[in-house]
């Protein structure tokens, strides 16, 4: 199906596409607006002004320009979108509703330089060379036991609490040195937060109880220090960091490190089941890996509109005049599809030549986590194929429920068998 390019998928309640509709193109509400130039008024908001930008040239400019500010209280008026706003605009169905709320965030992600610059220094110079060397082997042997542990069990297995999930997170916790003891409930407290079909009391209760973790493993890595990257971070800053600081990097890094990974991992296993050609020539040239993990965060450009900006000055993009305080939001499914980039961008193409996508941004916010994540992607994915002969679908297609409704797009569930 993905090598249908005008393929537009119709979702249907409970999240599933369209039978004949493709679950990997970019949500309706964005295809509809192709043609209609890289940079478009999003006709919604009340009071605050909102730009929706397609091209990849003109996202560049978003991202690398001073201009546009990550700083989203900078312009209290203007924020990101919200989830109901960004289900409504995928789906094609964006209503005249409410200003957009704003939100109060003390993250680096929403800081512009200076301040971030000095943040993301420190960050920096704890993902280091021999850290991510030791990293890899750690994903290795995590992706391998969570795999055996699959076979263990039987013939069959839904992915994403098995492996999808579970990989991330525990590279998490190597990340920032969680003891082995606490990392059950780590991931738990983790999995309900990050989860938004929790009613919003438990879904605070558990935010609230893994900032409480956070604050702990902090104190902890104070008293004894050890080789992980809070330590690092607790030892190393000057000057030094505050407790507060330190707990909301280690959010941060778990925010941004857990579902994302974890969403390429199954959706990425899901359009690889569908499209066996590609399978079949990773399967026989298992080097083309590293070039299809590049080209799965291209096709599947899983942050589909969580990427936006708010412009300080008036800037005039794409030959669109942008007032200031408007936000600019980047359609990075779009974006990394732009024809103007890609020959033939709506198809999945491992042997494709490798170029540069924004699938992880550009310019000073650019993901941080890049290399880890590519790590956990080449790793996890040459795992499932190689150990899993015959890996497949359990279910139809069209029955695999997908992450519609969600800020980051994937799959909810992957069942999947093998012989
Ligand atoms: C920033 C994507 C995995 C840590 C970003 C941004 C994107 C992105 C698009 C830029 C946001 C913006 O400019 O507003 C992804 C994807 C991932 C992934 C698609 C998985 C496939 C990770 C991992 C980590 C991580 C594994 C860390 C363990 C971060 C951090 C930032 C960031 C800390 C903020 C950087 C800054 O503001 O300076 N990511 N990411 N990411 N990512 Fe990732």
């Amino acid at each position: 199906p993905a090598a249908n390019p005008t393929a537009m998928r119709r979702i249907l309640p409970g999240g599933m596409v369209e039978r004949g509709g493709c679950p990997f193109d970019p949500p309706p509400g964005l295809v509809e607006r192709r043609g209609k130039g890289a940079v478009q008024p999003l006709p919604l908001l009340n009071g605050a002004e909102a730009w929706l930008v397609t091209g990849f040239d003109e996202a560049r400019t978003v991202l690398a320009d001073p201009r546009f500010s990550a700083d989203r209280m900078r312009h209290r008026e203007a924020t990101s979108l919200q989830p109901h706003e960004v289900e409504a605009l995928k789906a094609g169905t964006l209503p005249q509703g409410p200003a957009i709320e704003t939100r109060e965030d003390g993250f680096f992600v929403f800081m512009d330089p200076p301040e971030h610059t000095r943040i993301r220094r420190l960050l920096t110079g704890q993902f280091t060379v021999r850290r991510m060397k030791a990293l890899e082997s750690r994903v290795t042997d995590i992706a391998v036991e969570h795999i055996e542990a699959m076979k263990a069990a039987g013939d069959h297995a839904d992915l994403v609490p098995a492996f999808a999930l579970p990989l991330p997170s525990l590279v998490i916790c190597e990340l920032l040195g969680v003891d082995y003891a606490d990392r059950a409930e780590f991931q738990e407290r983790t999995a309900i937060s990050l989860n938004s079909n929790t009613p919003p009391e438990e879904r605070a209760k558990a935010g609230a109880e893994l900032y409480a973790f956070m604050q702990g493993l902090v104190a902890a890595k104070r008293a004894e220090p050890g080789d992980d990257l809070l330590s690092g971070l607790i030892h190393e800053a000057e000057p030094p960091l505050t407790d507060g600081r330190l707990v909301d990097i280690a959010l941060v890094l778990l925010g941004a490190g857990h579902e994302t990974t974890a969403n390429m991992l199954g959706l990425g296993t899901f359009a690889l089941l569908e499209n066996p050609g590609q399978l079949d020539a990773l399967r026989a040239d298992p080097s083309l890996i590293d070039n299809a993990v590049e080209e799965l965060l291209r096709y599947l450009s899983i942050i589909q509109l969580g990427v936006s900006r708010v412009t300080t000055e008036p800037v005039t993009l794409g030959g669109v005049d942008i007032p200031a305080g408007a936000t600019v939001v980047v359609a990075t499914p779009e974006v990394n599809r732009d024809p103007q980039h890609w020959p033939d961008p709506d198809r999945l193409d491992v042997l494709r030549p490798r170029t540069s996508h924004l699938a992880f941004g550009h310019g000073v916010h650019q993901c941080l986590g890049q290399q880890l994540a590519r790590v956990e992607m080449q790793i996890g994915l040459r795992e499932l194929i190689t150990r899993l002969p015959g890996l497949r679908l359990a279910v139809p297609a069209d029955q695999v429920p997908l992450r519609n409704e969600m800020l980051i797009f994937g799959v909810h569930s992957l069942p999947v068998a093998w012989s």
